[in-house]
């Protein structure tokens, strides 16, 4: 089967607490994608140290690993042509203060730091991060377009 675009999309644990965990999937289901992976977990220091790792040298880099080990987080999978920059679109900027209304940060946040959500920002980003999240077989292939049975 051919692979089309995916991206790497995690629920960061202040989405999690906020009960906002349905409000997100959806807005990336309703626009078209597919979803491929999907997990609840507790994120490891390890982890977040090596998802984060370009920001090692950055000033909030320690809080930001402090957040992301805080509580669980849904990762996921997304596949769709164009999707990981669309799913930066419907993300919004870093800031949810300056990121547009109808974003899921413009809509839902107001500090940098409690954004929510992280979305790959480039296709080979996107590689690099679906490889550290999920093992192959925690990947479904499947097209919605092939599944007569549930119309
Ligand atoms: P970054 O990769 O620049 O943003 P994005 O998540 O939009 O791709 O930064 C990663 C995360 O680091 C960001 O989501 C929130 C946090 N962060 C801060 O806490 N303070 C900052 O000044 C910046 C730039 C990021």
């Amino acid at each position: 089967m051919q692979v089309v675009e995916r991206t790497f999309i995690a629920i960061k644990p202040d989405g999690v607490q906020r009960g906002l965990i349905g409000e997100i999937i959806k807005r990336f289901e309703v626009k078209g994608f597919t979803l491929v992976g999907l997990k609840l977990l507790n994120v490891s220091r390890e982890l977040a140290e090596e998802h984060y790792s370009v920001h090692r040298e950055r000033p909030f880099f320690a809080g930001l690993v402090e957040f992301i080990t805080s509580g669980p987080v849904v990762a996921m999978v997304w596949e769709g042509d164009g999707v990981v920059a669309s799913a930066r679109q419907i993300i919004g900027a870093t800031n949810p203060l300056t990121a547009n209304p109808g974003t899921i940060r413009g809509d839902f946040g107001v500090n940098i730091g409690r954004n929510l959500i992280h979305g790959s920002d480039a296709v080979e980003t996107a590689q690099r991060e679906i490889a550290l999240w999920f093992k192959d077989e925690e990947l479904v292939n499947w097209s919605p377009t092939i599944s007569k049975w549930l119309y």
